[in-house]
């Protein structure tokens, strides 16, 4: 698929309507090629990635519903029940990390930030154009300290996002996207 039509053909896929199979190691090498692609001043490499898959799935629930009865105890079993089972959903999970030098002499946080985030849209792109689904997802899982610690991250890293990627049940037709006229305007 050539790179324009990629791009705005792109659509994401909740996990709940994508299955088997996921990609193969080849075409998780290109995706991670993709992700490290990404625009990134200063080549400060401010990202890494955790691929979960197969059983490794199963730990990242129990990781989530972990991380929501010791954050919010109330909460009731059948969500609780549901963060276990999220992972399972999609073949392949990607959590991708940004790892930010906060005291940077030229860089500031949030070019590292938007880099991470680049490095996650590449690698979106990358699974659209080799023909599998994927969802950006962040959320309170994302966001929460022991899904963060219980992962690995140091004090200096945070979760761009939770790359769920897997093969569409059904066609998804591209959405309505904002014209160039809405958008953009001449200037001065
Ligand atoms: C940083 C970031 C975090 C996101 N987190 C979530 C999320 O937690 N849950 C969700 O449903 N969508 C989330 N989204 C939005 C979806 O990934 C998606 O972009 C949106 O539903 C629009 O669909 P589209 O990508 O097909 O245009 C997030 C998007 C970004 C950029």
């Amino acid at each position: 698929m050539q790179a324009l039509e990629a791009i705005l053909t792109r659509v994401t896929v909740p996990p709940v309507k994508m299955g088997e199979p996921g990609p193969d190691d080849a075409a998780l090498g290109r995706m991670l090629e993709a992700a490290a692609a990404a625009p990134d001043h200063g080549k400060l490499r401010p990202w890494r990635f955790l691929v979960v898959r197969g059983e490794g799935r199963a730990r990242l629930g129990e990781l989530f519903a972990e991380a929501l009865l010791r954050e919010r105890p109330a909460t009731s079993a059948a969500e609780v029940e549901k963060q276990r089972t999220a992972p399972k959903r999609a073949p392949l999970i990607v959590v991708a990390i940004a790892r930010i030098d906060p005291d940077h002499p030229k860089i500031p946080a949030w070019e590292q930030q938007a880099s991470a985030a680049c490095a996650v849209h590449n690698l979106l792109l990358a699974a659209h154009a080799m023909g599998f689904a994927g969802k950006w997802a962040t959320g309170g899982n994302a966001a929460s300290p022991i899904v963060q610690s219980g992962l690995g991250l140091a004090a200096n890293e945070g979760i761009t996002g939770l790359l769920y990627i897997g093969t569409a049940l059904e066609p998804q037709p591209a959405p309505a996207r904002p014209s160039p006229v809405m958008i953009a305007k001449a200037w001065p």
